[in-house]
């Protein structure tokens, strides 16, 4: 996944964040590493922050190679309101300011329990702990940064299961609902401020999220369901989106070119959430 999204990134011919520092959250791997990449191929300085301590650094060591001084690590759980300050804190101390935060570090249900009746409480709470409450975190922080430089831009991780029901467990598609309550709120707020507050919502795409183990292997067998399962859901075919899609409409929200976007969902799911392919009208 790595290697897809470095490749891309290589023929990149514009920086459009020159000069910008971003905080992501989860950046060690999947969807967070490549905005990491994306970011620091646009020109921006990136702080990652993660739980998988040993993904992060070895990212910042690669990226600061290429470009010295433009990753660093700092482990911090979502979840914890103080480690949350001191990233926000370590990021201003460093590169004196925060101009994008990215709301990434995300969990879904595993296994999936089909029957509500099953549902622990208290699994259903830690991934709403991780998914809506450290994004509230991120925001709540990222603002006491950005407000006194009045500017700034906010982008989260929503999902199509933020939009329609019955495509993942009952946390994960709560939290996600949750993530865009909170996107059009904030930006509600922040807005006087000068701050965007935006969300993206991403197909299905192949990570340890929604695809692999929690090893480094990759289980073909289990990825080739994955893709035969979206390409028949897909409404847009012969497209296979990754993490660079992601990556980029991110890049675009926290660009000068997005600077009047806010309060919005940018939807990278080629139409699925917008069509109801059950009547098979055009099929
Ligand atoms: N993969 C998909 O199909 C998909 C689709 C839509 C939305 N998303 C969203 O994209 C985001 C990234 O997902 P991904 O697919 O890259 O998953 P991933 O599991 O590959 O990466 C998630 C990252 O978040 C980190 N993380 C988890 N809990 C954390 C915590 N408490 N504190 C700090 N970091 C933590 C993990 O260590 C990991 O590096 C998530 O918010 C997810 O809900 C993913």
């Amino acid at each position: 996944m790595a290697s897809s999204s470095g490749s891309m990134v290589s023929s990149l011919t514009s920086l459009r964040l020159s000069g910008k520092v971003a905080l992501v959250t989860g950046g060690a791997g999947g969807i967070g590493e490549a905005i990491v990449r994306y970011f620091v191929a646009h020109g921006a300085k990136a702080c990652v922050v993660d739980i998988q301590d040993n993904l992060g650094r070895r990212l910042c060591n690669e990226l600061c190679v290429g470009s010295p001084d433009s990753a660093f690590y700092r482990h911090c759980n979502v979840t914890v309101e103080d480690e949350v300050r001191r990233a926000v804190d370590l990021n201003v101390d460093k590169f004196g300011k925060l101009d994008i935060m990215v709301n990434n570090a995300g969990k879904l249900d595993r296994p999936p329990v089909p029957d509500i009746r099953d549902v622990e409480f208290s699994a259903f709470n830690r991934i709403l702990d991780v998914n809506i409450g450290g994004v509230f975190l991120g925001m709540k922080h990222a603002a006491r940064a950005m407000i006194p430089s009045r500017r700034g831009s906010i982008v989260s991780l929503c999902s199509m299961s933020g939009l329609v029901g019955g495509v993942t467990p009952h946390a994960y598609t709560c939290s996600k609902h949750a993530v865009l309550g909170l996107t059009k709120n904030v930006a509600a707020e922040l807005g006087q401020h000068g701050i965007r507050v935006n969300c993206v919502t991403p197909f299905a795409i192949p990570t340890h999220l929604s695809v692999f183990t929690d090893t480094d292997e990759v289980d073909e067998k289990a990825l080739a369901g994955f893709h035969s399962l979206v390409e028949s859901a897909a409404n847009l075919k012969g497209v296979e989106t990754g993490v660079e899609d992601v990556a980029n409409a991110i890049v675009f929200l926290c660009s000068d070119e997005a600077r009047y976007v806010s309060g919005t969902n940018l939807v990278l799911d080629g139409g699925f959430t917008a069509v109801n392919h059950s009547f098979r009208f055009f099929r």
